[in-house]
């Protein structure tokens, strides 16, 4: 049985030596600026940071030094830097520019193309991505120039973040705040991310799914929802429009993705097939109960001196029948976690179901499986082409099956 009350962190795969320059202008979220550089850092990425002068008012450039280990920049005309090329060099550096917070001062320069100071000249001479998370009084940001201001950023292709809404430091209330951290990186890796699922409708499901027994009770399965979170974030960050329905699970699902929660097999079964002519991929990553009690007891059953039974009846299948309404070019991945006869046990599933691809995993390797962050999987596809992955963080391996989905559906990269 799961915890309903649970809250999990949705858990990130590291950042890798990712390259980023982040921008901290004038404002008083730059506190905050300094805590998510200092997460950036611990996730793997390398971070060099740039703050305007009035950034540098709020949070000395110091603390930015010593949490990235590099110093932190703040004026074009250094002294002691090693070449008068700074901000060429940093950004011919920089994978992504980040600028955190983003004042209305620093989105109406940027949108103007004023480079006055370090970060504004950073900003022109980089032509790489670009994400800006605007934090300010909401009166502010809701003033028509600074509204106008971010339109001309965002018809350059550059993403300008949603703030947060809520109360601000000086009391007033409405879209200002910074979003939290797990917003911040979702954007950030989603801006390092390539995007060679755009415009695809992927349904995905996640979890287990519950099946009441009375008021009290239910019957349920180990699923954790961590591979479906997994796939529906990795596949959002590679351009795809997704769906995610998931049973009950303790995860945070970042506010990027659409969901829709469910409980049941029925309630599941209801939901994906509802939305299974609009999409081109659908992937059954949710461990569906294969049996439900047969009659729900509106109060509670009370203990009898002897056993109990409970008679069940089967679910319907929810796989088999999208197999049976697969239109042409739509693709179909399931999922099969077993404990013996791995391999052929999944290619009969992705015959019996009409698949284009299964997913195996043997849940009693350690590391592979329900509740883990890491799994050991087999990919199968229609032809018994076997690909073997080993043990990889769940982005990773959502990552390979969303490759592999591409490679089918012949998407050019
Ligand atoms: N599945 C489904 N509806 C069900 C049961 C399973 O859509 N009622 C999907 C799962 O989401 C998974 C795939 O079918 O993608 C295989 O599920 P699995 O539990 O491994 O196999 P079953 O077909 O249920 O067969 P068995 O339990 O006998 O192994």
């Amino acid at each position: 049985m799961q915890n309903n009350n649970c809250q999990e962190k949705h858990i990130f795969r590291p950042l890798d030596g990712r390259k980023i320059l982040f921008g901290v202008s004038g404002g008083i979220a730059a506190y905050k600026a300094a805590d998510f550089c200092r997460n950036l850092v611990k996730l793997g990425a390398q971070v060099r940071v740039v703050l305007t002068k009035n950034g540098a008012r709020f949070v000395s450039p110091l603390t930015f030094s010593a949490l990235t280990g590099h110093k932190a920049l703040t004026s074009m005309f250094h002294d002691d830097l090693a070449s008068p090329m700074t901000h060429i060099e940093l950004a011919k550096w920089a994978e992504l520019f980040v600028i955190l917070p983003a004042s209305a001062d620093i989105i109406g320069k940027t949108a103007c193309g004023i480079a006055d100071d370090l970060l504004t000249t950073l900003f022109l001479a980089f032509n790489g991505k670009k994400l800006l998370f605007p934090a300010m009084n909401p009166a502010m940001f809701e003033n028509p120039i600074v509204q106008d201001n971010i339109s001309r950023l965002r018809a350059k292709a550059i993403t300008v973040a949603e703030p947060a809404k809520g109360t601000v430091v000086c009391g007033d209330t409405g879209r200002g705040r910074l979003p939290d951290f797990e917003e911040v990186l979702f954007l950030i890796r989603k801006s390092l991310a390539n995007n060679d699922l755009k415009g695809l409708n992927i349904l995905v499901t996640s979890g287990p799914t519950r099946e009441p027994i009375d008021p009290i009770r239910f019957i349920s399965n180990r699923s954790s929802g961590k591979m479906g979170l997994a796939l529906a974030t990795v596949a959002s960050m590679r351009g795809a429009r997704v769906h995610l329905v998931t049973g009950p699970t303790c995860l945070n699902i970042p506010s990027h993705i659409s969901y829709t929660k469910i409980e049941t097999a029925k309630e599941m079964a209801k939901q994906v097939l509802s939305e299974q002519k609009g999409m081109d991929v659908i992937i059954m990553a949710a461990a569906v109960a294969d049996y439900a009690p047969k009659t729900f007891s509106k109060s509670k059953i009370k203990k009898e001196s002897s056993g109990m039974t409970l008679e069940l009846e089967q679910t319907s299948d929810i796989l088999l029948e999208l197999g049976k309404h697969k239109r042409a070019g739509q693709l179909l991945v399931g999922f099969c976690a077993e404990t013996e006869n791995l391999i052929e046990n999944a290619f009969k599933k992705l015959q019996k179901k009409n698949l284009d691809l299964i997913v195996a995993n043997n849940v009693t390797e350690p590391g592979a499986g329900f509740d883990w962050d890491t799994n050991k999987v087999f990919i199968i596809d229609s032809d018994e082409n076997v690909e073997e992955l080993p043990l990889l963080h769940k982005e990773d391996v959502a990552d390979r099956i969303l490759d592999k989905i591409r490679d089918v559906l012949s998407l050019e990269v």
